[in-house]
């Protein structure tokens, strides 16, 4: 019961930030495991937004150390800004409460002129991806190009790691009438960032599993959400990193047995960013509605988020690839007014009615929701914190939604703030040391 893993079980953006800055408390050390500055984690502390990409949701509690683990890819540009914004606002990130493993994978000048070829290779099937350098970041990991945290500690590895793989880039460039990038301009600004990263770089594995022994609690936090993992999402239409509990181990150097328990955030509908399949999608008035009462425009790149109705299946197949021990519901108050609100309980695909979620995307794309309809809810569960006031008709879409992903909602998230929240005692006991957070009980 002391390690948790907190991750999405969409296609991201499902409120993550929120939970983990919430459950902070309860641990020592909050550790990311992968993605990069594609993640855009918001978290609200007394009416100020702060967006967290890079550095994991649990900095704003003092004391609390923060891990950048190997599975990540770090924009030391990207990480330098972030460090600078929150200084700026009053949070102290000195003092070893950043820690960033000298595996992980750094992204390059290059990387995005990379990826600008790669999708407008695709034309129409382009991702739609957050432009920051991710994927081939990741292509050139596993293409054993990659330059790591560590090359940042001996500058003549940086400066030969960089001359080969301009070598090799600019060429590529020049098939596409790139100007080729300097190899010299960028050993300069990386060997910039070599001494003020220096002081953050770790064995991160040795330093995570020292901890442990010590009985340190570690809260593990993902990015994006089961749906866009590598391996379980809608491929092609993901991100490069294994979001899912797997990546947890690989991505962190700690054995599979150090994750205690699982908790799975879930938004009461759905959203999606960039391009892919999304059966339950409402392209219509209902789905802008959405968009607008849950503010749902991307943390990372301001893109407008496509909504639709809460879809079981793609929840359900979550909870099962991740063996999630409960939810935690986020946003239900978005969905208040709505005279009636859909689950989607199957897709009918060609005749055929599909009752677990189909790897293929050109399946989803055919699939057909089937709906259950149930009677929406008028009395107000924005900022609710008691599960007893809440509407009957919620706690009946609470319990619909539990039979049919087959797990239980461990937490009811009512609002943007931490204090907006509904922790379920008889759910989270045994999973969660409860004693530092506030408790309800649900009747
Ligand atoms: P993440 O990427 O999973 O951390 O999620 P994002 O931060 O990208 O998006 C979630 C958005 O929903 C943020 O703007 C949050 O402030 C907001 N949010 C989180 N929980 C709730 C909730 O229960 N109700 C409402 N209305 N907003 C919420
Ligand atoms: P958080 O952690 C939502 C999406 C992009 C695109 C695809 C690939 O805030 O939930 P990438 O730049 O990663 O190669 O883009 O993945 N995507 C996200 N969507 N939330 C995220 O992160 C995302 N990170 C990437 O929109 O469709
Ligand atoms: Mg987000």
């Amino acid at each position: 019961m002391a390690n948790l893993l907190v991750l999405g079980t969409q296609w991201g953006d499902e409120g993550k930030g929120k939970i983990v800055d919430l459950l902070t408390p309860a641990f020592d050390i909050v550790a990311r495991y992968q993605g990069g500055h594609n993640a855009g984690h918001t978290v609200w502390v007394n009416g100020k937004k702060v967006v967290l990409h890079l550095i994991p949701s649990g900095i704003l509690h003092p004391g609390k150390t923060c891990v950048i683990g190997n599975g990540l890819v770090v924009s030391p540009g990207a990480l330098f800004r972030e460090i600078e914004d929150l200084e700026a606002r009053g949070v102290a990130v000195d003092g070893g409460r950043i820690v960033i493993s000298r595996n992980a994978h750094l992204i390059m000048p290059y990387h995005p002129v990379m990826e600008k070829i790669s999708e407008e290779g695709r034309g129409e099937k382009k991702i739609g991806t957050t432009c920051r350098g991710i994927g081939p970041a990741y292509e050139d990991k596993a293409a054993r190009w990659g330059v790591r945290a560590g090359d940042l500690l001996d500058l003549s590895v940086l400066r030969e790691k960089i001359r080969e793989n301009l070598e090799v880039k600019n060429r590529l460039f020049a098939v596409y009438g790139i100007a080729p990038l300097d190899a010299g301009k960028i050993y300069e600004e990386y060997a910039g960032y070599a001494s003020r990263m220096a002081p953050y770089i770790r064995d991160i594995s040795l330093f995570l599993n020292e901890e442990m022994k010590e009985g340190k609690r570690v809260l593990f936090e993902g990015a994006q959400g089961v749906l866009l993992d590598l391996d379980h999402g809608t491929y092609p239409f993901v991100t490069s990193s294994s979001s899912t509990a797997g990546g947890v181990c690989t991505g962190l150097g700690i054995g599979p047995k150090s994750i205690h328990s699982i908790l799975g955030i879930t938004k009461a509908y759905t959203t999606r960013v960039g391009s892919g399949p999304f059966p339950t999608e409402l392209a219509d008035e209902k789905g802008k509605k959405l968009a607008a009462r849950g503010d749902e425009f991307g943390a990372t790149t301001g893109r407008p988020r496509r909504c639709g109705w809460f879809d079981a299946l793609a929840v359900r197949y979550a909870c099962r690839v991740n063996g999630i021990d409960r939810i935690a519901l986020t946003k239900p108050d978005v969905l208040e007014e709505m005279d009636e609100v859909r689950i989607c309980t199957a897709y009918s695909y060609k005749g055929e009615v599909l009752k677990s979620f189909p790897a293929e995307p050109w399946v989803l794309e055919k699939a057909v929701p089937v709906y259950k309809t149930m009677p929406g809810w008028r009395d107000s569960v924005h900022r609710a914190r008691e599960y007893a006031s809440l509407p009957a008709a919620f706690k009946d879409y609470v319990r619909e939604i539990e039979d049919l992903i087959e797990t239980r909602v461990g937490l009811v998230s009512t609002g943007v703030e931490r204090d907006d929240t509904i922790l379920i005692e008889s759910e989270l006991t045994g999973l969660i040391d409860t004693s530092s957070l506030k408790l309800g009980e649900r009747k």
